[in-house]
């Protein structure tokens, strides 16, 4: 099955005469088994009509006016940007990409590319000087930065009589690069369970013990896991992070409540991921009525939260299971500590404490520990280093499944 079977793709059209491939490029998609809804800019219009990508594609085409009110209430701009598994912007023009790198969002395309969570690629065309001039050098520099891929472009004959790089790719090669960016689909119906955001601890009915989590990691990890083809479910805590798309989430709002929706869960679970910053602890007994300021102390007393990640280690029938671990120092050596103790096959450490990664922020990056070996992976946005985790994780994953099976053939 390809890669891109199901996938909801739209594909951006942009003003470059290379335009008159991109019928050819949703044809293929569809071809692939993708559902292609195709956005132009303005000057797209001026190369190709909306209505040849309208029966290509067989949908209406989104144009370029934002304000438009009658497409907005069909399917919102943001409807459109959670709509997508992957953003295609091919032609992608010098002057489009240039637009991307500075954020700017004064049409749907631009708006989408700021406003989406899927992943998105650029094909650029362009004259071959226009490519290697040094403001489109630096502009593609910022998109791959942000984890844009940069599909080409090839070299060759170019449309205005000159040769060098800068033509779009063909659309077969596009599709191939396209179906490559969802990777192989290594958690093909494979079940996953993930844990994410912080837990409330109530205090009395108007005052609760958290902390920083803001929920993006474990959000990236479910997502990527969806990404990779598997059946996820969330288990979230309080978060002000939109539900990511093709996952069942269970909110829930304290350790307890969330140790027992993940023990509900487990026994129907290959793989668990304990993204949540689960609080240690909890009062030890809770207020009724909210509590007056009358003394000058205050002593709450509080008692251990159960550790849902060892519970679910220590399980009947344990899915391969994989930790977190927040450090402010001593991250190698306290992550395998954790990871034995817990007994669990993978962890995944992070430094927190500075302002700039972990907790709160949009970039992040991540020691994978597992019983052999550790392995770095570079800080990226927490989008990108959530795939790269949920493929190492496949990998040690698939291969102790294999070994599992080899055992019980040669019993
Ligand atoms: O022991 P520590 O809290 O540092 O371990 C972090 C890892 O343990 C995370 O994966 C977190 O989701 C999990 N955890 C848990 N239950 C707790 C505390 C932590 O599952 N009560």
């Amino acid at each position: 099955m390809s890669s891109l079977s199901q996938k909801r793709i739209i594909v951006g059209v942009t003003g470059g005469i290379a335009a008159y491939k991109s019928p050819d490029l949703v044809r293929r998609l569809r071809d692939a088994g993708a559902t292609v809804r195709v956005v132009m800019t303005a000057n797209a219009e001026q190369f190709i009509t909306p209505l040849t990508l309208q029966a290509v594609s067989d949908h209406s085409v989104h144009r370029s006016n934002l304000l438009d009110a009658d497409a907005e209430s069909a399917m919102s701009h943001i409807q459109l940007a959670r709509w997508a598994d992957a953003v295609l912007i091919a032609p992608a023009t010098a002057d489009f990409i240039a637009r991307m790198a500075h954020g700017l969002a004064d049409d749907l395309l631009s708006t989408l590319c700021l406003a989406t969570e899927a992943r998105v690629a650029v094909a650029p065309s362009m004259n071959q000087r226009m490519w290697q001039h040094a403001a489109t050098r630096e502009n593609v520099a910022v998109l791959a930065k942000r984890g844009v891929s940069v599909f080409g472009p090839a070299s060759g004959s170019q449309a205005c009589g000159e040769t060098g790089p800068g033509r779009m790719p063909e659309p077969t090669e596009l599709v191939e690069s396209l179906s490559a960016l969802f990777g192989s689909q290594a958690l093909g119906g494979v079940k996953v369970l993930v844990t994410a955001g912080p837990t409330q601890e109530a205090i009395d009915p108007v005052r609760n013990i958290t902390n920083r989590s803001s929920g993006k990691m474990g959000y990236a990890v479910a997502r990527a896991a969806a990404e990779a083809g598997a059946d996820v479910v969330l288990v979230s805590g309080p978060t002000h992070v939109p539900y990511p798309e093709k996952v069942r989430v269970i909110p829930v709002i304290s350790a307890l409540h969330m140790h027992q929706a993940v023990m509900t869960e487990v026994a129907n679970t290959d793989i668990f991921i304990g993204v949540a910053a689960v609080a240690d602890y909890r009062p030890a007994e809770f207020h009724q009525q909210k509590i007056k300021k009358t003394n000058d102390q205050l002593t709450i007393k509080l008692v251990k939260n159960p550790d849902i990640l060892t519970a679910v280690a220590k399980s009947v029938k344990p899915p391969f299971t994989v930790g977190f671990a927040a450090e402010t120092e001593n991250l190698e050596a306290h992550a395998r500590e954790k990871l034995m103790r817990k007994g669990i096959d993978m962890i995944a450490a992070n430094r927190v404490g500075d302002a700039d990664v972990g907790l709160e922020s949009d970039e992040n990056e991540l020691l994978i520990l597992d019983r052999m070996d550790t392995k770095r992976l570079p800080r990226s946005s927490k989008r990108q280093l959530a795939r790269n985790l949920i493929e190492e994780i496949a990998t040690r994953y698939c291969a102790k499944s294999t070994s599992k099976n080899i055992r019980r053939a040669h019993r």
